[in-house]
């Protein structure tokens, strides 16, 4: 694992769309793993300038998002697909029909996990696959658990999560208590993971990347990824 540590948040935000801006100039058709949440919003922010500027091309890109909160549809403004539309997709030349996230509002969730896990499976995986962390240690919406769940699931998410995402939400009985969330064996499958984190997850990194590979703090088992990148920021 490398462990990057900058000094502020911009100073993430660019180093991480440098790596993602990277892989879209490898390869233009590559498949982008993404996620929501606080952490990313300025890396997407770095990469939708860079493709306003023409430095950036991602009209082939195929993109998938590692989750989706249960029972919202997409035209919520607190879905993860809306996020992703508002912060991301609308800001840059990506195909929308490429874009694709659990959909959490669907009426036979189960079908629905297989629909998303084989989706995935057959756009080969992520090429790149970036992650926030949750101060429990989650990735994407895998929680603390006594294993590492390995294909798309739903979840009902920690306390410690709903607490947390509240934050966003008018009134903390609108924060959703279920998910759907790619599981660990995507994200293990992805060619390369860049982990992103501010000043406020140095405890759990420390954990994560520092202490023992356990279900109970899922993020560690990217301890075993070949290629699995993690920046954090000091400020
Ligand atoms: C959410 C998301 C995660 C995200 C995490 C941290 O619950 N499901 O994918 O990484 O929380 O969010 P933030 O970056 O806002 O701290």
């Amino acid at each position: 694992m490398k462990m990057i540590q900058v000094e502020s948040y911009e100073k993430l935000s660019r180093l991480a769309a440098d790596i993602i801006g990277a892989q879209v100039l490898l390869k233009p058709s590559c498949v982008l793993g993404l996620a929501t949440g606080s952490s990313p919003l300025g890396t997407y922010e770095n990469l939708a300038a860079r493709c306003r500027e023409g430095l950036l091309d991602f009209s082939q890109v195929r993109t998938v998002n590692l989750d989706e909160y249960c029972g919202l549809t997409p035209d919520n403004p607190q879905s993860y697909r809306y996020f992703m539309d508002q912060n991301l997709f609308s800001k840059v030349n990506v195909d929308p029909a490429n874009t694709h996230l659990p959909n959490g509002a669907a009426p036979d969730m189960e079908a629905e996990c297989e629909r998303y896990e084989a989706l995935v499976e057959g756009l080969g995986w992520p090429d790149l696959q970036l992650l926030g962390i949750g101060h429990n240690g989650h990735i994407g919406f895998n929680e603390p658990a006594e294993d590492f769940p390995t294909r798309v699931h739903t979840v009902r998410l920690a306390e410690s999560t709903i607490r947390a995402n509240s934050r966003l939400f008018d009134r903390p009985e609108d924060v959703p208590t279920m998910a759907v969330t790619m599981g660990i064996g995507a994200i293990m499958k992805a060619r390369r993971v860049l982990l992103i984190a501010g000043a406020d997850k140095a405890e759990i990194v420390e954990k994560a990347f520092h202490g023992p590979v356990t279900p109970q703090v899922p993020a560690s088992i990217l301890q075993l990824h070949r290629d699995a990148t993690v920046i954090l920021s000091r400020s």
